[in-house]
């Protein structure tokens, strides 16, 4: 299977996903995308041999007229799936209805809590004991899509936003790999026996 991977970032996230590629591992990296020029993440893309592009979403008078272009890159890579990772832009019900079921996300908050930004504030703020990540599948309602795993966290005393978002970054380098390895897992298995998917159909 091929994996897309969309970052406007650092892409630690990416990195992550594209180690985790390897062996039998049903899905193999095949394009590193960022919307921002000069995203760290392209530079590290670029030095694990993975083919990356950029669509500057400046470059668009409109959300439709960008994500036309974003489509245009990403159907010339044929990707069966498409991992957001640090995407920092919000996909209008259009986009996300062409890859429903096939697009992942990754939220730096234990969802329904917190959808949006500035999560770990957020958490801190409230008191909560605990915090995290999930990775849910993209629909048109922002960080709000089927919930495919999570990594939790405890808060400490004096716990601050710097502090509880490099706690949660180490749990989402091993949360996004494991739930993208049993999404693709499913999908290779759906597409392995045509008379399944009919079943399921
Ligand atoms: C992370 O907090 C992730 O949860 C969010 O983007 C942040 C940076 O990720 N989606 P990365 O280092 O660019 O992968």
């Amino acid at each position: 299977l091929r994996v897309a991977i969309l970052i406007s970032g650092g892409g630690s996230n990416m990195e992550a996903l594209v180690r985790s590629m390897t062996g039998d591992h049903p899905a193999r990296p095949v394009l590193v995308l960022s919307n921002r020029p000069g995203a760290g993440g392209l530079a590290r893309a670029e030095a694990a041999g993975i083919a990356t592009a950029t669509v500057d979403h400046r470059g668009f008078e409109t959300r439709e007229a960008f994500e036309e272009a974003l489509q245009a890159r990403l159907e010339a890579a044929r990707p069966d799936i498409l991992c957001l990772a640090g995407f920092m832009r919000i996909l209008t019900p259009g986009f996300v209805a062409r890859w429903q079921g096939r697009m992942l996300n990754i939220h730096p908050s234990l969802l329904p809590l917190y959808p949006g930004l500035d999560t770990h504030a957020r958490a801190i703020a409230a008191g909560d004991a605990e915090a995290g990540a999930s990775v849910h599948e993209v629909t048109a309602d922002l960080d709000g899509g089927p919930v495919l795993g999570q990594a939790r966290v405890t808060l400490d005393p004096g716990e601050t936003p710097e502090t509880l978002a490099a706690k949660v970054l180490t749990q989402e380098h091993r949360l996004y790999p494991r739930v993208l390895r049993e999404v693709a897992e499913r999908l290779s298995r759906q597409s392995a026996s045509p008379s399944a998917r009919l079943s399921s159909l």
